[in-house]
């Protein structure tokens, strides 16, 4: 498959957005902004206080009141330290990398969250204006797609040999074949050397968004493997007259991918809710020596209760 590189400018993205200059978000405002993550896939939450601390507080609130069951992800080693305690640990988006590809938050594992949410601690002027986040409306891009396209991508499912990182102790026995209890899952070995879990993983190139029904392309097929340690290998397959052939992506869908990029512009205090089963997210290349403090929480399942 032709490697995905962004190419151009790019426009803004004209994300629902939500201010509010009171500490405590009015039960009305929280209402409004479900209703735009609902219909539109995300929105993006302005926060008018001043110091780091309420700022996260106030981010944590509201991660709280939209998502359940917070998921850690071990390969993201540097967190925030505002975060003294497990429940509440932030962790930073920039890893190693310059540019990050679109790609939909750990799409290559059962591990795949729902909701993911960003916030903007700390930001130099040249960062804020040199290094946006890209969006990707996956339920567009599937829309923009020719019917041929549609057709070849609908049959179409991606192979993935990954490592995850988890917390074992070694033992006498380096390695031992392991069960994951969750579907698609095959291969399954745990590395008690190296502290890992390795394992098969299949999942359809377009898949169906769980509330919505919509078809979406929300996935890691785009992402430089460089970029996610946790991917050993990615491959594509068909299958074609009861026989699994390996096939690659057509290169006019990396060129509308492309046409589909928008961009995000990040500011102190500044956090942005998106819905991972829609929406693709990455990030245009800058000098990782500026200042860029933005943390990400992730959630397995949106959190209706608060609501009712
Ligand atoms: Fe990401």
């Amino acid at each position: 498959m032709a490697t995905f590189i962004y190419t151009k400018d790019y426009s803004e993205f004209k994300i629902p957005y939500f201010e509010s200059s009171k500490e405590e978000i009015p039960k009305s405002l929280y209402a409004s902004m479900l209703e735009a993550y609902i219909e539109q896939g995300c929105f993006a939450f302005q926060s008018s206080l001043s110091t780091k601390q309420d700022i996260y507080s106030q981010f944590m609130s509201l991660c709280s009141s939209f998502g359940s069951e917070a998921i850690t992800d071990a390969s993201r080693r540097l967190t925030s330290k505002l975060g003294t305690s497990t429940k509440y640990k932030l962790s930073s988006v920039d890893m190693e990398f310059p540019h990050v590809n679109p790609h939909s938050e750990t799409s290559f594992s059962p591990a795949k969250p729902s909701l993911i949410a960003f916030t903007c601690l700390e930001i130099s002027k040249e960062a804020a204006s040199h290094a946006p986040t890209t969006l990707i409306d996956g339920n567009s891009l599937w829309d923009s797609l020719e019917l041929n396209h549609r057709k070849e991508l609908s049959s179409i499912l991606i192979s993935y040999r990954l490592a995850i990182d988890i917390p074992v102790k070694k033992r006498k026995s380096k390695i031992r074949d392991w069960y994951l209890d969750y579907s698609s899952i095959s291969n399954s070995i745990l590395d008690y050397e190296n502290g890992k879990i390795m394992f098969d993983y299949y999942v359809p190139f377009v898949t169906e968004h769980p509330i919505t029904r919509k078809l979406s392309i929300a996935n890691h097929a785009f992402i430089d493997l460089k970029t996610e340690p946790q991917i050993l290998s990615r491959k594509f397959f068909q299958l074609r007259n009861d026989i699994l052939k390996e096939v690659t992506i057509p290169s006019q869908v990396l060129v509308k991918l492309d046409q589909q990029i928008k961009t995000f512009y990040w500011r102190n205090g500044l956090s942005l809710f998106i819905d991972n089963h829609r929406f693709m997210h990455g990030r245009l290349s800058y000098d990782m020596n500026q200042i860029r403090n933005i943390f990400i929480r992730q959630y397995k399942t949106l959190n209706f209760n608060h609501f009712s």
